[in-house]
């Protein structure tokens, strides 16, 4: 996947944003779930993405059960390559470009990546802003973070215990100025 910006911008009215939870060796998910059961950074999750577009790809919609989908209070924006895919309650985008421009028409002020890996790579050449909930833990997995380069600043921290014992922080990244 390559880390070159596309050769469109995104609506300059809106924020765009990553938001994902990392194990501490870069994993997101494995075999289409995630390998960890962390409900502090769902709850987290819901509490940012609350009443904007959230944008993801068909692999991690699928990977939604299908009694959470589509995400209650948020326009749910899948993009796929099929021309026929069609679920209850999704836009379909044929690729980040459209979902964008759905996500504009919501009149929001951010739009959210919430996955899965091909989705984050693609996206984050285009975003501003980046929230990680960082795993201190290693998993196994087949799907993996976007590296975060120096271009990306952290700008808050903050330390947590799951309720199961995992360790983890929540923590903002922003593109740096010029
Ligand atoms: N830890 C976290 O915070 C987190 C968050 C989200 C997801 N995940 C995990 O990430 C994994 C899924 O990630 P993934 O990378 O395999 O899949 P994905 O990014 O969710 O979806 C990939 C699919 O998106 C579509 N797509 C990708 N690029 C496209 C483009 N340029 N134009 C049109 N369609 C495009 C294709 O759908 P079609 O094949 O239908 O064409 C492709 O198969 C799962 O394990 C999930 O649990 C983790």
């Amino acid at each position: 996947m390559s880390d070159m910006p596309p050769d469109w911008l995104p609506p300059h009215n809106m924020q765009l944003a990553l938001i994902y939870a990392r194990a501490a060796n870069g994993v997101i998910g494995k075999d289409g779930t995630m390998p960890w059961h962390l409900p502090e950074d769902l709850a987290h999750f819901k509490t940012l993405t609350q009443g904007h577009p959230v944008i993801m790809g068909r692999k991690t919609w699928d990977s939604l059960p299908a009694r959470f989908r589509p995400l209650p209070g948020r326009a749910n924006i899948v993009v796929t390559r099929q021309a026929d895919w069609h679920e209850i309650g999704a836009q379909r985008a044929s690729n980040l470009r459209e979902a964008l421009l759905f996500a504009e028409q919501t009149a929001t002020t951010t739009a959210w990546i919430m996955g899965g890996a091909q989705i984050y790579a693609q996206a984050l050449p285009l975003a501003s802003r980046v929230e990680v909930t960082e795993i201190d833990r290693d998993f196994d997995g087949d799907a993996l973070a976007p590296t975060l380069g120096p271009e990306w600043q952290e700008v808050a921290r903050s330390r947590h215990v799951g309720s199961g014992g995992l360790p983890f922080s929540f923590v903002t990244y922003e593109r740096r100025c010029g």
